[in-house]
Parts: C-alpha cells; structure tokens; sequence
C-alpha cells in the first residue's frame, strides 16, 4: 500500500509518499481501507517529534480515519469485512489502510460521508466531553470560543449553539469572521485588531460563562479576565505554542474554575463513554443537526500541503486526505 512516512523527525516537507507492505491484522485488530483520513493539530507535533507520544520511526502520522473494513482478526465480532467504519488510533493514519484495535472502531452512519466521519472524531468527540461533562454549560449562558475557526473551534461553536448557548467566536482574521458567522456563531471578535477582554465583555452584558481555550498564549488571560462569576474556562490545546502563565487571583475574584480536559485519556478510561458520545455525535449528524465543516481536501500524496495549511493558521473547520486522490 502507499503511505505517507515520517523517515526523520522534522516539518510537513520531511513526510516522504511511498509504497509499504500492507499492515497484518492480528486477534482484536480491524483493518480498515481508508477512504479519508482526518488531519489534526497533534500530527503536526508529532512528525515533529513534540507529542505526548513518540511512535518509532518511520511510522505514518494521523489519528482518524473513515473507511471500509477489509480484514478482521481473530475474536472480532462487531465488524464483517465491507463494514463502513470509523477508526482511531494515535498514528497511522496517513495510509490506505490502517489497523485499529476493535475497541476503537465505530459504525459509520450511512447518511454520513467519509469526509465528515473520518475528520470529526477527535474535534467533535473532544468538545462535546469538554462542554457537556467538564464545562457543565447550560441553555442560556454564553460560550467565548478562541481559535473559533479551526477544528475544536467550529465544533465548539456548533455543538455551544447546539445546547442553546449564545456563541461568542474570537478568531485571528477577517476572512475567518465570515466562517464562524456560517457555523452559528452569534458574534464573532477579530483578537488581531480588537481588544479581546473588553469585546468580550461588551457583547456578553458583563461576562462571558464558558472559553474554549485551544489557542493559549496571549488570549488566555485576557479571555479570563472576560469571565462572569462563577465561570468555567476550558483549557483544551496551545496551538499558538505558548502554555500561559495565569495570576490565580483572577480565579478568586470571579470565583471561577480553570478546568482541565484531556479527550484522549478520557476515552482511554472510560471507553464506553467515549465511545457512547461518539455514536451520539454520528447520530446528530446522520439526522442533521450537526453539519461539521471540511473545507479541504487534498489528495494523500499531498497530506504535507495540508499540514503546512494548519501550521500557517490557513487551515479552516478540518482538512481531511483522500488516499484515492
Ligand atoms: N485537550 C484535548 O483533549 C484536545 C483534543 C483535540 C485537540 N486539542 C488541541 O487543541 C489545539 C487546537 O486544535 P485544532 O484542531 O483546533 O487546531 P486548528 O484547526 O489548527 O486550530 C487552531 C487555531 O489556533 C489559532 N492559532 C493561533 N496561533 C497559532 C499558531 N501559531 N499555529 C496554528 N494555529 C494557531 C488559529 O486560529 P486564529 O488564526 O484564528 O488565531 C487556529 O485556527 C491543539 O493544540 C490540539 O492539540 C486538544
């Protein structure tokens, strides 16, 4: 099979398109012929080295893919070959095929395309557990999404606007304005050329209840200094490369909460839940309530293009890789 490899350590242009003998799938295991693979921010860290995890070279990046189940090992049950599935994994993405541990394979709707499927698992999945289970958000409060037109961003405006929250999207240009406003978003600040405390503040009558906060750097603390009493900011990612130092009194003067949230290892612990979650974020798709934006698609060969677009901050809602062009 053709698959995209990280030979050496380095940026998108280190990646390397190449043929490779096709993965065995073994007892538990699901191979998957993938039909799109979803790109994530975390595979630009770890092509460069700079993940949570370290696969050992060469290995193919890419944690999510939608395909169609070509083999099946030993003790699988819930799968038959010619399934449409989902599947994820933490590389291995990148490739015709990919094998999934069973656990981590999922129906995929009908109703619901390849492209959709395979780049909305770790977005969607991570924001509904971020905004449901960790933010606790209610019908009626305010959400202040950062970074609202990337891939955690344009899910954290369709499912706050989904559970009746008025959505605040702040992003770092005008041509992004214009995305969110499609998504739902009710405001939309561009933190480039406004002030994003004050704007915030403003648009929200005095404070906002929930950030989504997958940016960090800067934005953080002036986000924070935008909160209402008794509000959740959500830490999600730092894609601006800067891990904020936060003065804690500012949580003692609103008497809110920095909270934590770490999809991945969630879904690690809790497998049913994950998983339950992410059938629900099939379904709402399926049934149109949630229509999840790919703006792009590039074939496989390409998937460097792709990664450059995210590192540059092009990138808008996901970017998915067609390994049949
Ligand atoms: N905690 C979890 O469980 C979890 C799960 C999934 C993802 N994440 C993390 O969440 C973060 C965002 O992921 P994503 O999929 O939303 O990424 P993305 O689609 O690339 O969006 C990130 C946004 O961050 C902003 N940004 C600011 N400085 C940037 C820079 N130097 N490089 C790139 N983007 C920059 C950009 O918006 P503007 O141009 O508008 O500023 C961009 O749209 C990543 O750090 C990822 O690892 C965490």
């Amino acid at each position: 099979m053709k698959a995209l490899l990280v030979k050496e350590l380095g940026g998108p242009n280190t990646l390397v398109y190449e043929d490779v003998p096709d993965p065995e799938v073994g007892p538990g295991q699901v191979l998957v012929d993938v039909r799109a693979a979803g790109v994530n921010f975390p595979d630009l860290l770890i092509i460069e080295g700079k993940y949570q995890f370290q696969p050992p070279l060469p290995f193919s990046p890419g944690g999510e893919v939608a395909g169609v189940v070509a083999a099946i090992g030993d003790g699988v049950e819930r799968f038959a070959v010619g399934d449409r599935v989902v599947a994820m994994g933490i590389w291995g993405g990148y490739a015709e095929k990919m094998l999934a541990a069973q656990e981590r394979v999922l129906p995929l709707p009908d109703e619901v395309s390849f492209e959709v499927g395979g780049s909305t698992i770790t977005t969607y999945g991570t924001m509904l557990y971020a905004l449901r289970d960790r933010g606790q958000l209610k019908a009626g409060e305010t959400v202040l999404v950062l970074g609202a037109a990337g891939g955690v961003g344009t899910a954290s405006i369709e499912l706050a606007k989904a559970m009746g929250a008025k959505v605040i999207a702040a992003v770092g240009s005008d041509d992004k304005v214009e995305v969110c406003r499609r998504l739902g978003a009710d405001e939309v600040i561009n933190y480039a050329r406004e002030d994003l405390k004050q704007r915030a503040k403003a648009l929200s009558g005095g404070g906002v209840d929930v950030v989504v906060d997958p940016v960090g750097g800067a934005h953080s603390e002036a986000a924070l200094r935008a909160m209402a009493w008794g509000g959740r900011f959500l830490v999600i990612g730092f894609a601006a490369g800067e891990i904020p130092r936060i003065p804690l009194n500012l949580t003692l003067l609103k008497s809110c909460a920095i909270v934590g949230v770490f999809w991945g290892a969630w879904l690690a612990r809790d497998p049913a839940a994950g998983a339950a979650q992410l059938v629900e974020i099939g379904q709402r798709i399926a049934a149109g309530e949630l229509t999840p934006l790919v703006s792009r698609t590039y074939p496989l060969a390409e998937g460097a293009r792709a990664l450059e677009d995210v590192a540059a901050r092009r990138a808008t809602g996901k970017i998915v890789l067609l390994p049949r062009g």
